[in-house]
């Protein structure tokens, strides 16, 4: 009875171009579906420079800013919203630390430890908190319509 009214919660996924040219893709969503989460939306995009900077606005006055948006415009990128009871702390746990180098030290099962390089090149993106979640999946996904595409030809 407890498990009825669960809440379920979404978070945006990414794998990034380095993961995509990899062909990561297809193992890193059976791990996304073997670990509980649903895809509820999914599209493959190449990002634009000024689509890059303002998905990373945050860091924008950081160092390493340039070099991020160089490598997030590299390649195609795979988009999806993930679904699930505590999606968003799941997912960055399944992802392991933001270092790939670190991750495969200390968690050597996770996604960044599979497919990442180094700090810069870690081959997945996942939100941080409940806000960042909610600024990410629309700033992709049209709530509406979910019409993708439609919302991403606008940013
Ligand atoms: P950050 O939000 O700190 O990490 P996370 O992706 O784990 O939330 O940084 C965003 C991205 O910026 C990170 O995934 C890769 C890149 N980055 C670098 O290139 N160099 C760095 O030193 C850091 C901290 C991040
Ligand atoms: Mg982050």
């Amino acid at each position: 009875l407890a498990n009825v009214d669960k809440v379920k919660e979404k978070t945006l996924a990414m794998i990034k171009p380095d993961g995509v040219e990899g062909e990561y893709a297809d193992v890193i969503k059976k791990t996304i579906l073997d670990s509980g989460f649903e895809i509820a939306h999914e599209i493959e995009l190449q990002l634009n420079e000024d689509t890059a900077k303002n998905f990373y606005a945050e860091h924008s006055s950081k160092s390493f800013f340039p070099s991020l948006v160089q490598y997030m415009t590299s390649g195609k990128v795979v988009i999806m919203v993930l679904e699930k009871e505590n999606a968003i702390s799941d997912w960055r746990a399944l992802i392991g630390p933001t270092d790939a180098n670190t991750a495969k030290e200390t968690h050597p099962t996770s996604i960044r430890a599979l497919c990442g390089v180094d700090t810069g090149r870690n081959c997945v993106h996942g939100s941080d908190s409940p806000q960042s979640a909610a600024r990410e999946i629309s700033f992709f996904f049209d709530k509406s319509t979910s019409d993708v595409s439609q919302r991403h030809d606008e940013l």
